[in-house]
C-alpha cells in the first residue's frame, strides 16, 4: 500500500486534504488524475445502472429534514461501540480490537466498558442555533432515495419492480478511519434502490448480487481476490433482513467494497409513518393492489471502488532490473485517466508543429497528454506509472509516409499505423 500512496502523490492521484496545515485526518482530496478516475468509475456505474428502461437516476441533497434521520432509525441505532484507553486516553472501536492490548500505547486491559457512539456529524440549518435547527449531513445517500420514491414513481410513471440510483458524498464521524482511503470520513456512495413486490426480494436478491459481482469483473477486478460473503444475524444493519457483501483483498486485509441488503419494507413503511404521507404503490396490474414496495439496495463506496482497482491495477514488472524495471497501473482502458499520449520523438520544429496539431486534434475525442521531455524510454515509463493505454510516437519518417508509432502499455507491443486510421485503431479498443 505505502507505494501506491507514493504514486497517488506523486503523480496526481490522491492528496492529504488540507495538507499545508497537517491535514484533516481521514479526508483525502483526488488530484488531476485521480478526479478523472473517479469521473470514469463513476460514469460506467451510472451507465449500468440508469442506462436499462426499469432504473431512474436521482441527485437529492444532502442536508435533509432532520425527521429523516428519526424515521430511518439513525439517529437511534446508527452507533458503533466506542471505548477509551485509560493509560493513553486514545478512543477505538470496540469490534476492530485484536486482543487486549492497546494499539496506541500496549497497555493491557486498560478499555473502559464499550458504549454506542452516534456516527452522525451534526450541524445547523439557518442562523439561530436551536434543538430544531440541528440537522445531519447525511451517512447514506438511500434516503434520498426512499423520502422521493412516490415522486419519482409518479413523474416517471414506474411500475413495480423498478429502481432509482444515484451517487453523492456521504458523511460519518467513523472512530477508526484510516487504510488510505478505505475508511473515510468524508466519502461517496453510488447506491440503487430496487423496488420490488413483496415475496419477489429474495430473487431480485440473487440478481443483483450476481449483477454487481460481474460489474467488478468487468472493470478489471481480480476473480481470486473478490468474494461475496452473507452478513451473520449479529452483523446485520438495523434496516436490514439479509446482506450480501462483495469483498476484496486489498493489501491490509479483506474488507467490504460493496453492500447488497434486502430493506423489506422498513424505510418506507417508517417514512410514511413518520411523515403522514402515503407511500403505497397502487398496482393497476394486480386489481389496483395496494401495497408498501420491499427493497433490495446495491451500495457501492465510490472511494472504495478506486482504492481497489488501483491494488489492483498496480504492478512493477521487473523489479530489481535497472534497464527492464517499470510500474504499471494496468487500469482497463475505459476506466484510464489519460486515454492516450502523443510524444514527438524529438523537439525539433518540424516534427514538434504537426505533431501537436495531431494531438489537438484527437485531443478533442480522448483524453490525451502531450509530452517532449526527456528521452523516449522515460516518457513510456511516465505513461505506464499512470495507466495510459496507448503512446502514439510521431518522428521524422511521420513527415514522409504519414504513420505513427503506436505503443500499447500492457504489451510494449509497436505497430505502425496511418494517421487517418488512428480514429478507428482507438474506436476499436475504447469500445472493445
Ligand atoms: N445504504 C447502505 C449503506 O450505506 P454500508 O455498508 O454502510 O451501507 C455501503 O455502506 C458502502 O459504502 C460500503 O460497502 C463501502 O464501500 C462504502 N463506505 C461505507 N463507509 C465508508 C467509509 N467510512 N469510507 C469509505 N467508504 C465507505
Amino acid at each position: 500500500m505505502g507505494d501506491l500512496v507514493s504514486l497517488s502523490k506523486r503523480r496526481g492521484f490522491i492528496f492529504q486534504s488540507s495538507e499545508i496545515y497537517g491535514g484533516a485526518p481521514a479526508c483525502w482530496d483526488y488530484g488531476p488524475l485521480g478526479a478523472q478516475l473517479k469521473r470514469n468509475i463513476a460514469e460506467n456505474w451510472w451507465k449500468a445502472m440508469t442506462y436499462r428502461e426499469d432504473i431512474e437516476g436521482l441527485d437529492t441533497s444532502v442536508l435533509m429534514h432532520p425527521t429523516v434521520w428519526k424515521a430511518s432509525g439513525h439517529v437511534e441505532g446508527f452507533n458503533d461501540p466506542m471505548v477509551d484507553c485509560r493509560k493513553c486516553k486514545g478512543r477505538f472501536r470496540a469490534d476492530h480490537l485484536q486482543g487486549e492490548n492497546c494499539p496506541s500505547c500496549g497497555a493491557v486491559n486498560s478499555f473502559t466498558e464499550a458504549r454506542d457512539f452516534n456516527l452522525m456529524f451534526k450541524t445547523q440549518m439557518g442562523p439561530i442555533p436551536s434543538e430544531e435547527a440541528t440537522v445531519y449531513l447525511r451517512p447514506e445517500t438511500a434516503q434520498g432515495i426512499f423520502v422521493d420514491f412516490a415522486l419519482v414513481q409518479g413523474c416517471m410513471r414506474k411500475k413495480i419492480p423498478f429502481g432509482v440510483a444515484q451517487i453523492g458524498k456521504a458523511f460519518r464521524n467513523e472512530i477508526s478511519p484510516g487504510n488510505f482511503i478505505f475508511r473515510m470520513r468524508e466519502f461517496e456512495q453510488m447506491e440503487m434502490q430496487y423496488f420490488v413486490k413483496p415475496g419477489t426480494e429474495v430473487e431480485a436478491m440473487e440478481q443483483w448480487q450476481e449483477r454487481r459481482y460481474q460489474w467488478h469483473l468487468a472493470n478489471g477486478l481480480s476473480k481470486g481476490k473478490l468474494d461475496q460473503r452473507p452478513h451473520g444475524k449479529d452483523e446485520l444493519a438495523h434496516y436490514a433482513r439479509t446482506a450480501v457483501d462483495i469483498e476484496y483483498k486489498f493489501p491490509h486485509g479483506t474488507g467490504e467494497l460493496e453492500g447488497i441488503h434486502s430493506r423489506s419494507d422498513f424505510d418506507l413503511a417508517r417514512h410514511q409513518k413518520y411523515s403522514g404521507k402515503k407511500l403505497e404503490f397502487v398496482d393497476q396490474a394486480d386489481g389496483n393492489k395496494r401495497y408498501l414496495p420491499f427493497v433490495v439496495e446495491t451500495s457501492v463506496g465510490l472511494d472504495r471502488c478506486l482504492l481497489a482497482l488501483l491494488c489492483d491495477a498496480y504492478r512493477t514488472e521487473n523489479k530489481g532490473d535497472r534497464e527492464r524495471e517499470r510500474v504499471v497501473l494496468g487500469l482497463m482502458p475505459h476506466l484510464s485517466p489519460v486515454k492516450l499520449a502523443v510524444l514527438p520523438l524529438m523537439r525539433k520544429v518540424d516534427i514538434e508543429e504537426p505533431c501537436r496539431k495531431f494531438f489537438e486534434d484527437i485531443g478533442k475525442h480522448y483524453r490525451a497528454e502531450y509530452d517532449s521531455a526527456g528521452s523516449i524510454g522515460k516518457r513510456y515509463r511516465r505513461q505506464d506509472e499512470i495507466g495510459t493505454p496507448f503512446c502514439f510516437t510521431y518522428d521524422f519518417d511521420t513527415l514522409e509516409d504519414g504513420a505513427v508509432t503506436v505503443r500499447e502499455r500492457d504489451t510494449m507491443a509497436q505497430e505502425r499505423i496511418p494517421l487517418e486510421q488512428v480514429a478507428n485503431y482507438l474506436r476499436d479498443r475504447f469500445l472493445r
